[in-house]
């Protein structure tokens, strides 16, 4: 289908892979680089969300009015946790741009044929995306309790976007 990663998307402040290009392997958790390449990773995977999100009210023709304000609504909470996160970056004096991002996740979009898969594969990638911010929360909690605690809240909240991406799957 393509109609994804086709999509001309302004992915500043990050810097995305050109394509074939690999992105670089994430350093040590152990350093401020490695917490750094986390960081970044997670932030360019809630501007995926949110990107595919507002895009996918368009995208989608056979979508229903329910299903396209529930993407919507999405889009805004993926919208929030890139800013907390960016936020968090910019206090620890990490780039956004530093290192090239992987466009996995972005174009594995275009694998959705229709709505209802779309609504299965994101109630799917909620489900990780909250076990992952679980797993930085008690990654980092002894080390950088501040960023740690971004970590539980998102992954806390994860939880109401799990409900809403499944309201979505009924049309
Ligand atoms: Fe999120
Ligand atoms: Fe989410």
């Amino acid at each position: 289908m393509g109609r994804f990663s086709e999509a001309e998307i302004n992915w500043a402040p990050f810097r995305p892979c050109a394509p074939g290009e690999k992105p670089p392997y994430p350093r040590s958790l152990q350093t401020p680089e490695g917490l750094g390449d986390r960081l970044r990773f997670v932030a360019f995977a809630e501007k995926q969300a949110m990107e595919a999100f507002s895009l996918a009210a368009n995208v989608f023709s056979d979508s229903t009015e329910h299903q396209r304000s529930a993407w919507l609504r999405l889009a805004d909470e993926e919208a929030k946790h890139l800013s907390w996160l960016l936020k968090r970056m910019e206090e620890l004096g990490i780039d956004p741009g530093e290192r090239s991002q992987s466009l996995a996740l972005w174009n594995s979009f275009d694998r959705c044929e229709g709505a209802h898969q779309f609504a299965v594969f994101m109630s799917n990638a909620e489900e990780r995306g909250r076990i992952a911010g679980e797993q930085f929360f008690e990654t980092l909690k002894s080390t950088d309790p501040v960023t740690a605690e971004i970590f539980r809240k998102i992954a806390e909240e994860e939880v109401e976007h799990i409900r809403i991406a499944e309201s979505a799957l009924r049309p």
